[in-house]
């Protein structure tokens, strides 16, 4: 049994066994890790089509003239003013002393130690089924990340379907991916900074009919070919993997995949078609949401061999 099995079995025994109903206090513990390196998917080397499938053959195509760095994206992107939501996203007003902010940081140096085996820096979080906690995962994991001293970390909202982060960090939807998607705007229009410093975010965009159609026609690539190399770690956001297909193809341009199970709620069946939804290889770990203080144990059982060595961070 693989330990990403293991971990998700584990979860279902806990659901059995409690009494209570949903958590509502950020408590996350992580699990499972890969049993062999990612290995990028080999489609990912294929170079996208410069006009979107279903596009018109004059629609506007973003200009990739410009060179993509970090000077000039500080200077291009959209400085906002977030008014983020403070119950849910753990570090804007109270830092590290939030509770759950441990938790996260558990988690940053997890993925810090599965860095030093594999390609590691676009993470898709996803989940089985709808308010599991993918986007408060992402956003956190997202903030967690870049409170780290030069570390710069681009959160991107790929639930095109029903998006949220721009809610929680309290800032505007577009333009945004699905903009992008669509050859309607170029990547400095697309992201945006609010008071964090290194932390960005590209929001859903406007809502759109086809989202599965534009998540796989080839421009998500191209799009984090070309601005990856200035941000140390790129996280996404999706929609829940089961009922749609949106998440196993935003996984196809990214190099790990997480999963989030929600404690007390997540059927262990539908945590284990989640996982059927994406290679071995790219699974990098299952984030136990809403968790109570008991599976600390049970989350450091899963990671014992990686925490031998010291984190890079
Ligand atoms: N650990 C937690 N502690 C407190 N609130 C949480 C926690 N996890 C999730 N929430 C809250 O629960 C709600 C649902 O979570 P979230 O939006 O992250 O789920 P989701 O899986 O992204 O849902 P959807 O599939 O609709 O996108 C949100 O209001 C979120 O802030
Ligand atoms: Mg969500």
């Amino acid at each position: 049994m693989s330990r990403i099995h293991e971990a998700l079995k584990k979860a279902e025994q806990e659901r059995a066994t409690s009494q209570g109903g949903p958590a509502t206090q950020p408590n996350l513990a992580t699990a499972a890790a890969p049993e062999s390196p990612l290995l990028p998917d080999e489609s990912s080397r294929a170079v996208p089509p410069a006009v979107p499938v279903g596009m018109q053959s004059n629609s506007a195509v973003p200009p990739f003239a410009s060179p993509f760095n970090f000077d000039a994206l500080l200077a291009r992107s959209a400085q906002l003013q977030w008014e983020p939501d403070a119950k849910t996203m753990l570090f804007f007003d109270k830092g590290e002393a939030a509770r759950g902010a441990e938790q996260f940081r558990t988690l940053r140096s997890r993925l810090y130690h599965l860095r030093e085996k594999m390609t590691l820096k676009k993470i898709l979080v996803t989940s089985a089924l709808p308010k599991e906690g993918k986007s408060f995962t992402a956003a956190n994991l997202a903030q967690v990340l870049v409170r780290q001293h030069g570390r710069r970390v681009l959160l991107i909202d790929g639930d095109l379907r029903a998006p949220s982060l721009h809610l929680m960090l309290g800032t505007t939807f577009s333009p945004g991916l699905a903009d992008y998607l669509q050859g309607e705007s170029d990547e400095f229009s697309i992201i945006q900074r609010g008071p964090m410093e290194n932390l960005f975010f590209i929001p859903s965009g406007r809502q759109i009919a086809n989202s599965a159609e534009l998540v796989a026609n080839g421009r998500l690539k191209l799009l984090l070919q070309r601005i990856e190399p200035v941000f140390d770690w790129i996280i996404l956001d999706s929609p829940p993997a089961v009922p749609v297909s949106d998440a196993s193809l935003l996984a196809k341009a990214c190099d790990g995949v997480l999963i989030v199970v929600r404690s007390n709620a997540t059927p262990f069946e539908m945590a284990r078609r989640a996982k059927q939804e994406f290679p071995d290889q790219a699974l990098v770990g299952v984030v136990l949401n809403g968790a109570d203080g008991e599976f600390a144990a049970y989350a450091r059982y899963y990671y014992d061999p990686y925490l031998k060595k010291e984190p890079k961070a």
